[in-house]
């Protein structure tokens, strides 16, 4: 009868089986730690590709990190790890940003972190942007620490975002966003002028006026970088603007942060790797079947309880979450707090704080 044919179409043997499961991958803390890959990450992403190269398990990097392109770091992951990571299995912090364009159209908007932020910004389509460095290096006197600074701000970021737009008059043009897109460098001038920028509704050095909104692409506390005990993060960043903000105003701040635990981010992810296995499988008669199938487990692979296992934990079916010991998390157990499904027994990764 039909259902039998029905049956049997699905079953057909040209159609190649479409893997059950995806893969989402933490960077800071599971694949690397700093610049340096953990362990047997990179032998275990080259397990999800077949000898030729193609990718056999349809997996991403869902990461709070950022700073540069996600093409830019595609590349950078593809060198690490020897394999072809395409641009679309990077989701950064900061990602979805290139969301926001509209609702900014030809306003001039500040981007801050390390890397190149401005140079984000500007390839995800915002017209107006400006670096925080090249902002504040048009203030004279704005940071009053600055002759006290050894270092000399590298210009890199500011010159490309120079030469896509002509300059901006900062002294009469508002500032009518601000985008934090990975972690401030200079946090001193950074709150500084940001302060300025929030309070005085885009204008430093006038009166009090309204906050422009400010974004923030994730609100990690802290992190698992290259030093053996945690970083602070991109939230403790916006703890100390907050509070600096809040007493020398008398409104409280308002933003909005990015980034995991957002059960958004998840949604996101999951919808990213269903693209990724329709490309997987170029064959429309085969896309039709990989179409009408889902995944029955999204497996979140992460070091951070209150991140990455709360965020997949929240965002429900099909999320699954691993915890691994090569990052933030260091119980011997699974976390009382944000349990995961599963925790990876690996372990020897933390050398003592070495003396230099
Ligand atoms: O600065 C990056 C950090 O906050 C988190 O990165 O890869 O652990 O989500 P990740
Ligand atoms: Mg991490």
């Amino acid at each position: 009868g039909p259902s039998d044919l029905g049956q049997r179409f699905s079953h057909s043997a040209a159609a190649p089986a479409r893997p059950p499961f995806g893969i989402a991958f933490d960077i800071d803390g599971v694949i690397l730690r700093g610049r340096s890959p953990i362990g047997g990450a990179p032998r275990a992403i080259r397990r999800l590709y077949s000898d030729d190269g193609t990718l056999k398990i349809p997996f991403l990097f869902l990461t709070n990190g950022g700073g540069v392109p996600e093409h830019r770091r595609a590349h950078e992951l593809s060198q690490l790890l020897g394999v072809n990571i395409s641009p679309t299995q990077v989701v950064h912090g900061h990602s979805p940003y290139r969301e926001l364009v509209d609702r900014f159209k030809d306003d001039l908007i500040v981007a801050v972190g390390k890397g190149e932020p401005g140079v984000v910004m500007s390839e995800y389509g915002f017209r107006k942007v400006l670096s925080i460095d090249e902002y504040a290096s048009h203030f004279k006197d704005i940071d009053p620490l600055a002759p006290f600074k050894a270092w000399k701000v590298a210009q890199t970021d500011s010159y490309m975002s120079a030469k896509v737009h002509p300059s901006y008059d900062v002294f009469s043009e508002r500032v009518k966003g601000v985008f934090v897109v990975s972690d401030p460098v200079d946090w001193g001038r950074d709150l500084q002028v940001l302060c300025d920028i929030l309070s005085t509704g885009g204008l430093p050095g006038s009166g009090k006026g309204e906050q422009p909104p400010l974004y923030f692409a994730a609100d990690d506390l802290e992190y698992q970088a290259a030093f053996p005990s945690e970083r602070l993060g991109m939230g403790a960043f916006r703890i100390a603007l907050e509070s600096i903000f809040n007493k020398i105003n008398d409104h409280p701040l308002k933003y909005t942060s990015y980034g995991k635990p957002n059960p958004f981010v998840f949604k996101n992810a999951a919808s990213i790797l269903e693209k990724i296995v329709m490309n997987m499988y170029p064959n429309s008669l085969t896309s039709k079947e990989v179409i009408d199938c889902q995944f029955s487990t999204i497996y979140m692979v992460g070091d951070n309880p209150k991140v990455d296992i709360n965020g997949a934990s929240k965002a429900g079916h099909p999320w699954s979450s691993v915890l691994t010991r090569t990052g933030v998390f260091r119980g011997q157990d699974n976390d009382p707090q944000f349990p995961a499904d599963a925790v990876c027994l690996i372990s020897g990764f933390f050398p003592r704080p070495v003396a230099v």
